[in-house]
């Protein structure tokens, strides 16, 4: 299709190239201690049978017997000694791992918060991303620096800013997918870290940029980590209809369909609107959408704006989006430039500044 052949097959070689002697290194460890353990084994009968001829006495026929037996246990034993050395070379990579599913059962991966406190996590206070910076790596320039507004509670805010200006990237940030290597995300007056990520996790709805369906039906995609008896249908219509899921008639088995790679296929827009029927089953208390309606046709677009806008005033949200007619329908808009600085305000003050490109002089406390 990219005529791009030729490009490949080089590439491709020089891959193959590279990895060449690692793949040798590879099969010379793997093949190496058999070898090994052989040489050994050949080593120590011949010697002991040196051994008892020479210094011991004994007679050559008794030192052959005495070999011979030798020689059949040690054979006998060289398979048994591979597993061994195998089972302890598998053990030594799987390590990492089981450390980590120790720590896991263990119940080293849960909340501090007890069930009280986590209510108090389903907000009745306004976020607050206060003075945040991040770099994916210490060396390259940072993504976000001293970026800072607020996030108010019930409101809609849409994020906006060049492709790359960092939109995503605060929305992992604001999920606690990532952690700021700067300043703060206060959620009330708590920080947004190791020990309130989990109990924030479970009440936000998160719509990424490109959404995945998974093998299962199209009930079980949306009730998504739900077990299959104990999904509510009610609920999973309800969420269609919030999300402009039309199509439930067209699919052979309705909502029982089997839908992703192992059944029907569906259309990106189509996703999309699984992903935020999702995001709504849990009924979360935030809502975050990045570029949730980039794959969808205008008509699909405006059903599903219309649905969200729907939400509006009910729950907080946020919305990385695109298309300005998006971003004026919310309540605030965030300007993300590039690395910097950021504005924020209503819609009407902020996207003629983006439209402009103009560079906002005032400070972040002036534009707010
Ligand atoms: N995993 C990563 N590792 C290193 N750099 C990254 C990574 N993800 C993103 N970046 C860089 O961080 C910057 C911001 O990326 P981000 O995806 O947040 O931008 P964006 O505003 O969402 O862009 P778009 O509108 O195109 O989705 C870009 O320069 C990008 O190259
Ligand atoms: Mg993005």
């Amino acid at each position: 299709m990219f005529q791009a052949e030729n490009y490949l097959e080089k590439e491709l070689s020089e891959q193959l190239d590279k990895g060449a002697p690692y793949r040798a290194l590879q099969k010379f460890y793997a093949v190496c201690p058999t070898n090994a353990l052989e040489f050994l084994v050949i080593m120590t009968v011949g010697g002991f049978g040196a051994y008892l001829i020479i210094w011991s006495g004994m007679s050559q026929g008794a030192a052959v017997a005495m070999l011979s037996l030798l020689a059949v246990s040690g054979w006998r034993m060289v398979p048994a000694a591979n597993k061994i050395i195998t089972g302890f070379k598998t053990l030594e990579q799987s390590w990492p791992y089981l450390e980590k599913l120790a720590t896991y059962i263990s119940g080293g991966h849960r909340e501090v918060y007890e069930d009280g406190e986590q209510a108090e996590l389903c907000f009745d206070n306004d976020i607050r991303v206060d003075n945040l910076a991040f770099s994916y790596d210490v060396e390259s320039l940072p993504v976000l620096s001293d970026v800072s507004f607020d996030i108010r509670k019930a409101q809609t805010t849409a994020i906006i800013g060049d492709s790359g200006a960092g939109k995503s990237t605060m929305l992992y940030l604001l999920l606690g997918l990532l952690d700021p290597t700067g300043g703060n995300i206060l959620l009330g007056d708590r920080r947004l870290d190791a020990t309130t990520r989990g109990a924030w996790l479970k009440r936000v709805g998160y719509v990424p940029q490109s959404p995945y369906v998974q093998t299962g039906t199209l009930a079980e995609n949306i009730a998504f980590g739900v077990p299959k008896p104990e999904i509510s249908i009610d609920r999973v219509m309800e969420c269609c209809k919030l999300a402009a899921i039309d199509f439930i008639d067209e699919l052979a088995n309705g909502l029982d369909t089997v839908v992703g790679d192992g059944g029907v296929r569906l259309s990106g827009g189509q996703c999309q609107r699984v992903a935020i029927a999702r995001a709504l089953y849990r009924d979360p208390c935030v809502l975050i959408f990045d570029e949730a309606t980039s794959a969808l046709d205008t008509h699909n677009e405006q059903a599903v704006m219309g649905a969200l806008m729907s939400l509006r005033g009910k729950m907080t949200m946020v919305l990385v989006t695109h298309r300005l007619d998006s971003a004026f329908a919310c309540d605030r808009v965030v300007y993300l430039r590039k690395g910097e600085a950021v504005v924020v305000g209503a819609p009407d003050e902020i996207i003629p500044l983006y439209k402009e490109r103009q560079v906002c002089d005032v400070g972040f406390s002036e534009c707010r």
